[in-house]
């Protein structure tokens, strides 16, 4: 019966409508993702490190492991979307790694967004939705937006987790600390970021800013900045760069503009390193996969008025700048704030705490065969359109019945080659088989082929995220820039879709299979 009446929305397509008002029996199958392996056992961490050497973590955040050796509670907290209830998603023992199956299970078949990532240093400096301030957000009262739960995919130490993937509008904060660094009181602080995933929005930050959200002047915060901003500072070649985030200025070095010693660094993960003390401040970083630390600079505070004393305000940000400018994009996978200005000795030791944990982009596809470079089809999974592929006409994208008998054109024009995302490496673009230089991209939330323009816009708009089909088949993509939003066929045409939104693409009724595709031998190798 079901079937009956799916069949003929393909050449009558607003039958697909009637049908979709009386389908109140689609089945939720839930999309439930791979399990993880068994818990390392607790060593000595981060945090351990830095109170060894005096200069203890007063705000420790992760989404990816436990950050002290006894750590043994919440790391953070998702939202679904299907029934707005929430869950903490925990470590797998004392000590060790993100148990994301927890996230995985409860997300299966909805979305969901990150609502806190908790402070694991016992003082409560948790990191949640930011609230307006110099600039407003784009979510309910001018907050920001919060992460996709699933957009930032890795393992580490063999084990999957996700990050906190920033897209413009998204942002986390904290006006009410316990025992940051205020005035010109010594800190340090580090952050393991994914190295290429930024943009020269301001400001991807995380770190000591403003308690009341606003612009209060130079030296009213410092933060750990990355990105390829040039607006204030900027360093060697075309960046990222590292930068301290001072207010009212990204400083690579001591000079306002130009210090040819901070060098363009795009990790995959990316160790970064900003402290400060007593006219006195640093930035270092490295390979958070392998290696040491570099120091970038090491010298008195910049020589430009309003930066000596420091006046810190002891909020903590994540994502933005201090006046919550929401214009950056980056990803987070740990960080720590500490009081006391750090040697460079105990920050080496973290340094080969992080490489020792495994971070690694291996699982960060989703499964199938989402290997970058490979040429793939994707076929629809909703029962209507078993036969249909992803496929393009010129500049339009739709779905179309392809099969061995079609013509060579038509076979083509449903490949596409995997490419790793043009905004974000963990997720992925599809260009063209047979138009080299295009990618499915959305705009206006309707997919095309356009050719890359080389702006940041358009990589946003041709990043998709996989992860496990809703479906329980293949994968479902989301948007990279507007991580609610999945790759969806409604009427044969492409969207970038939201579930039960108020756009026609947005139904609820047939979600799932329509935001599930199963990544395909192509048809045009
Ligand atoms: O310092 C750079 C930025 O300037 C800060 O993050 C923001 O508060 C201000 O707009």
């Amino acid at each position: 019966m079901a079937l009956r009446l799916r069949y003929p929305q393909l050449r009558y397509p607003h039958l697909r409508r009637a049908v979709l008002a009386v389908a109140t029996a689609a089945a939720l199958v839930t999309g439930v993702l791979v399990a993880v392996g068994t818990a390392e056992a607790a060593t000595s961490q981060p945090c351990d490190i830095y109170a060894a050497g005096g200069t203890p973590c007063v705000a420790a955040h992760s989404t990816t492991r436990a950050l002290y050796g006894s750590y043994n509670g919440a790391l953070y907290q998702v939202r679904r979307s299907s029934d707005n209830t929430t869950r903490d998603v925990g470590v797998l023992s004392a000590g060790g790694y993100a148990n994301a199956a927890t996230q995985d299970s409860f997300c299966a078949g909805t979305t969901c967004v990150i609502t806190i990532v908790y402070d694991q240093s016992g003082r409560n400096n948790r990191l949640t939705q930011a609230p307006p301030g110099g600039f407003s957000g784009p979510a309910a009262g001018g907050y920001d937006n919060l992460a996709n739960a699933t957009a930032a995919p890795i393992a580490v130490g063999g084990h999957k987790a996700y990050g906190v993937f920033v897209a413009p509008g998204i942002g986390y904060r904290n006006n009410s600390t316990n025992g940051v660094a205020k005035g010109d009181q010594p800190e340090g602080m580090y952050a393991v970021f994914d190295g290429a995933h930024y943009n020269g929005g301001c400001c991807f930050d995380y770190g000591n800013a403003e308690t009341n959200s606003r612009d209060n002047g130079n030296g009213t915060m410092e933060a750990i900045y990355f990105g390829n901003s040039k607006s204030w500072g900027y360093g060697s070649g075309n960046g990222p760069w590292v930068m301290a985030d001072l207010e009212n200025g990204l400083f690579s070095g001591v000079n306002q503009h130009l210090n040819a010693n901070d060098p363009t660094v795009n990790y995959r993960f990316l160790t970064a390193i900003i402290k400060g003390e007593p006219n006195h401040w640093a930035i270092r970083g490295g390979n958070g996969q392998s290696g040491g630390l570099s120091t970038f600079y090491n010298g008195v505070r910049p020589n430009v008025a309003g930066y000596n004393p420091m006046k810190k305000e002891g909020a903590i940000i994540l994502g933005i700048g201090g006046d919550n400018s929401v214009s950056a994009a980056g990803t987070f996978y740990e960080g720590v704030l500490t009081s006391g200005y750090p040697s460079d000795a105990t920050e080496n030791s973290v340094q080969a705490n992080i490489t020792a944990a495994g971070y690694s982009q291996s699982g960060s596809t989703g499964g199938g065969t989402l290997t970058p470079g490979s040429t793939i089809s994707l076929r629809a999974t909703t029962a209507c359109c078993t036969t249909r592929y992803i496929t393009h006409s010129g500049s339009s994208v739709l779905t179309s019945v392809i099969t061995s008998a079609s013509a060579a054109t038509d076979k083509s024009n449903a490949s596409w080659i995997v490419r790793n995302g043009l905004a974000n490496s963990s997720c992925v673009s599809f260009e063209s088989r047979n138009t080299s230089g295009s990618y499915l991209r959305h705009q206006n939330f309707q997919l095309f082929l356009h050719a890359n323009d080389g702006t940041a816009l358009f990589a946003s708009d041709a990043t998709f995220c996989p992860q496990g089909g809703q479906n329980g088949q293949g994968n479902s993509f989301a948007s990279a820039n507007f991580p609610t939003r999945y790759l969806r066929h409604y009427n044969n045409n492409l969207y970038i879709a939201s579930n039960g939104g108020s756009n026609a693409f947005d139904a609820t009724a047939f979600w799932p299979d329509d935001v599930s595709w199963v990544v395909s031998t192509p048809w045009a190798p």
